[in-house]
């Protein structure tokens, strides 16, 4: 019981952390919608896990009906996890999210409908997202990375990192800007004209090798013609 205590202490405070409109942990505990969500939460994974597939969705229904945020019983929650305004968050039934994560309205963990079993991503630790982002499939976004607002995720997302636009793609790398033509060796690639060219000297010192051979030896030659293969303005 004391830990559950201190567990939802830690859970008010995350939201006196993470939103600076939000003032004592009463109110917080009375008035988010997303603490009430986790709570509900809580108590449907606990039903869930005892076979009590019913009531544990019942139960979600119910939290979905008042704070306007689903989160499938089966989905697993890490500890301090801020939903800030709710409304329209949908986290699926594989989702899992790690400690310390926040999500804003309009967020979804979700399938792409092309998998089964694990379908739905997994968060992090410290991973923030975006109002209206959309987070789809069965792959990991990493420790401390932002989904920004309005990106849809189609792939993994790498720690320390930011991902924006649809489909998402990684804009910062520990906070620096990413260049993918930093990325790319411009040194030592070969240079295709030289490849070229290297290919076509090959070929004419083959061809006069061969026209060497017709002139000097005619008749061995043409004894083994067939074995030669030459264009036919040279035979
Ligand atoms: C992505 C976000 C977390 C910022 O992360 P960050 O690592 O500090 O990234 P930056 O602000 O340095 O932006 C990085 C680049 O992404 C762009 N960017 C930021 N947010 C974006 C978005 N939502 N969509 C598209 N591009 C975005 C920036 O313009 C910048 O582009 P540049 O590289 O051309 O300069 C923030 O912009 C965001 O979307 N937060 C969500 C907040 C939210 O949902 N609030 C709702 C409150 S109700």
């Amino acid at each position: 019981m004391k830990t559950r205590v201190t567990r939802l202490g830690g859970l008010l405070a995350a939201y006196q952390r993470r939103d600076p409109a939000a003032r004592s942990k009463l109110e917080i505990f009375l008035l988010y919608p997303g603490v009430h969500a986790v709570i509900y939460h809580r108590i449907a994974h606990w039903l869930l896990e005892h076979k009590l597939r019913f009531l544990a969705r019942a139960v979600s229904q119910w939290a979905r009906f008042w704070t306007g945020i689903e989160i499938h019983p089966g989905a697993k929650i890490g500890r301090r996890l801020v939903i800030d305004h709710g409304m329209g968050i949908v986290i699926g039934e594989t989702a899992e999210i790690g400690d310390d994560c926040l999500l804003y309205q309009g967020v979804t963990l979700g399938g792409t409908g092309k998998d089964q079993g694990k379908r739905h991503p997994t968060l992090g630790n410290n991973v923030l997202v975006g109002s209206g982002a959309k987070v789809l499939g069965p792959f990991r976004v990493g420790d401390n990375s932002r989904i920004a607002a309005g990106a849809v995720v189609l792939r993994e997302v790498p720690d320390n990192c930011t991902a924006v636009g649809v489909p998402a793609h990684v804009v910062r790398l520990q906070g620096r800007p990413v260049f993918f033509a930093d990325d790319v060796d411009q040194i030592s690639v070969e240079d295709p004209v030289m490849l070229e060219l290297r290919e076509l000297r090959s070929r004419v010192k083959r061809l006069e090798e061969k026209e060497h051979l017709q002139n000097e030896k005619p008749d061995f030659y043409l004894e083994r013609i067939d074995e030669y293969d030459l264009p036919e303005y040279i035979i």
